[in-house]
């Protein structure tokens, strides 16, 4: 049965035009029952609506809020500071390659966390240029905000993960996934294979077999929101396989393809997050030089790690 997550029914838009699209309160309780889900389906009967339609503003509140909420996860989890890690590597081994206009594209970046805190510290280097997109343009409309607010140098866009405007010469997410069904995630992929592009480094929640149990401890102790309660274990009951990440990432094909995570990473007990790493592979012995012994946490499919092995 499907796994769902409210977030991704209570919202959309026009892919064409972007006009906002109305969401009928049936629909999307009929999908979650569907699947099973009726304490989900109580969630969205319990929100604001007019004649049977959910009122959009009181959808934009909720989801800003609930962003507002995985922003003070992702600062507990140092998802920033997990991103320089690999980051500020994968970017020296492009500009000793002779990149020269160096971008980061966060994909999916919501209230666009990441993006500000490395705009704030300017970690990566002045010349690198630092992006947000996502296809939700409240989030983005808030990510420019607080930007606005503390003067900081990056931008936002509303774009679909599958379909980008925005060249980068690394593309990142986090959280976002599990989000696509296992037929899309090639598509996802190769949307980042460009010619000015060397990698991609890609976080979501490992898929241990307690991650769901870890995550509902976790939003429960830290998320307010129902809503916000509900999709953070659903999105850690949805999370894909090591190997099912790896083989969609090696679709690209003209990328070396690595899951970056310490050997002993499956402790069952955690929700921990953990990246698929792309590299253009005339760029990866510079990568690994770079990372030191870090570098012995990079594994391809040939690494005896289990779950990339196994099958998923
Ligand atoms: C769980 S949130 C993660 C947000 C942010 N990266 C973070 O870590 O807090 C997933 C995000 O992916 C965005 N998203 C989902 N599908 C997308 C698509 N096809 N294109 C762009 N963004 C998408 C959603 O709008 C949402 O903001």
């Amino acid at each position: 049965m499907a796994v769902l997550e409210i977030s991704d029914l209570i919202a959309a838009w026009d892919p064409g035009t972007g006009a906002r699209q109305p969401i009928a309160v049936a629909d999307v309780t009929g999908r979650l029952r569907a699947a099973g889900d009726h304490r989900a389906a109580r969630i969205v009967e319990r929100m604001p609506a007019t004649s049977g339609v959910l009122e959009p503003e009181s959808v934009d509140r909720l989801l800003v809020r609930v962003h507002t909420e995985l922003q003070r996860l992702a600062e507990e989890l140092h998802m920033a500071e997990r991103f320089v890690e690999l980051l500020r590597p994968m970017l020296d081994a492009a500009r000793s390659a002779g990149f020269r206009r160096l971008r980061v594209v966060d994909i999916g970046c919501g209230i666009g966390y990441v993006i500000r805190w490395l705009a704030t510290t300017r970690v990566l280097g002045a010349d690198v240029e630092l992006l947000g997109v996502d296809q939700n343009p409240v989030l983005i409309a808030e990510a420019s905000r607080l930007a606005l607010d503390e003067g900081l140098p990056c931008g936002f866009a509303c774009a679909d993960a599958f379909a980008l405007a925005e060249d980068a010469t690394v593309y990142i997410s986090s959280g976002v996934l599990h989000h696509f069904p296992v037929d899309e995630l090639g598509d996802f992929f190769r949307a980042q294979d460009r010619p000015g592009t060397a990698g991609f480094i890609h976080y979501d929640i490992a898929a241990t077999r307690l991650a769901p149990a870890g995550a509902w401890v976790f939003h429960r102790a830290r998320m307010r929101e129902l809503l916000g309660r509900h999709d953070g274990v659903n999105s850690a009951r949805r999370a894909h396989g090591d190997r099912t990440l790896v083989t969609a990432a090696g679709q690209v094909g003209t990328m070396d393809i690595f899951l970056f995570a310490p050997i002993r990473h499956t402790n069952p007990f955690c929700a921990a997050m953990r990246p698929v790493v792309g590299i253009r592979p005339e760029l990866s012995p510079a990568l690994r030089r770079l990372l030191g012994r870090r570098a012995r946490a990079l594994h391809g499919t040939d690494d005896p790690v289990p779950s990339l092995r196994a099958a998923t």
